[in-house]
């Protein structure tokens, strides 16, 4: 495995595997790497003659108050743990821009609901580090968690509306045996808090549940079953509970397709999500 850290070779060498016949797979992460990430870089490793991973801590998705600087950072660790998964090359930029950035990238009212109407500027700071992420990687496979679904859906319109040469493949979300999503951000929970979290899961569930296997349509009826498992655990502050279309993630009114159902809250200061897709009738 070969770890780069300017923006020109790491260009260069996918450049030059592409000439040589081989196709690229790419996943972009924040580093702190866990179970997670290592699951979907097993997968590019696996689909993919070439398997790349950045690890890059984006200040630009990042509100004023959130936790950049304590974010964590374990180079030495990520870097085992990714060639461990099987990554060829791993880019960790030096310097992202050698100039302030004037550019951002918007992906219109996408990125103003859910986590877009809580955390303002953040899916443009993802929007804009993927779009510069993708121009230097060229043409490739670009992998990304469900776990961050509305991430998903803006990274897959804005590959599709800029025609970005990227095909964005979506990985399932890989959670600890009692439901907790992995998450960079889990190691901030301390004892208490973490045996709290997978209400996330558990309210997820329920919604689940509701429209897989108690056939309820009323999305009202659904959204209450989701908040009631929310709230009546310890420590869990709920921000919002969805149902919503897969697509476009407008609320939905009546249960009659797939949907998504999505979860966001607090524990003490630590903000976690999580989501699920239910189907009338099961899968
Ligand atoms: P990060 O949070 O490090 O996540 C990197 C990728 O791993 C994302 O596509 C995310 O959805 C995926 N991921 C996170 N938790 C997962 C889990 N439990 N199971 C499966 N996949 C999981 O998302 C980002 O970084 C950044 O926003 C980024 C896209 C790199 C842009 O800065």
């Amino acid at each position: 495995m070969i770890v780069l850290h300017e923006l020109d070779t790491f260009r260069g060498f996918l450049d030059e595997a592409r000439a040589g016949g081989k196709n690229i797979g790419f996943h972009p992460t924040m580093g702190a790497l866990h179970g997670g990430h290592s699951a979907n870089v097993r997968r590019v490793a696996a689909e993919c003659d070439v398997a790349a991973v950045s690890i890059y801590v984006n200040p630009l998705q990042f509100g004023p108050e959130e936790d950049f600087a304590s974010y964590p950072r374990d180079l030495d660790g990520d870097l085992a743990r990714a060639e461990e998964a099987g990554a060829d090359v791993v880019f960790v930029p030096r310097e992202m821009f050698g100039q302030e950035p004037l550019t951002t990238v918007r992906v219109g009212h996408l990125d103003q609901m859910l986590e877009g109407a809580r955390r303002p500027g953040h899916f443009q700071g993802v929007a804009t580090i993927v779009t510069k992420l993708l121009s230097l990687a060229g043409p490739c496979f670009v992998y990304f968690g469900e776990k961050d679904y509305q991430q998903l859906l803006i990274v897959r319109r804005l590959v599709s509306d800029l025609s970005l040469p990227a095909v964005v493949v979506g990985c399932p979300t890989v959670r600890e045996p009692d439901g907790l999503a992995l998450s960079s951000r889990n190691s901030y929970l301390e004892g208490p808090e973490r045996k709290a979290a997978p209400v996330l899961y558990w309210s997820l569930l329920a919604g689940k549940r509701a429209i897989e296997e108690q056939g309820v349509g009323d999305a009202g009826a659904v959204r209450a079953a989701m908040v009631e498992v929310a709230n009546a655990g310890p420590l869990f502050v709920l921000d919002y509970a969805a149902v919503a279309d897969p697509c476009s993630l407008e609320e939905v009114k009546v249960v009659d397709r797939e949907v998504r159902l999505l979860v966001a809250g607090w524990i003490g200061r630590t903000r976690l999500i999580d989501n699920v897709k239910a189907t009338p009738g099961g899968d």
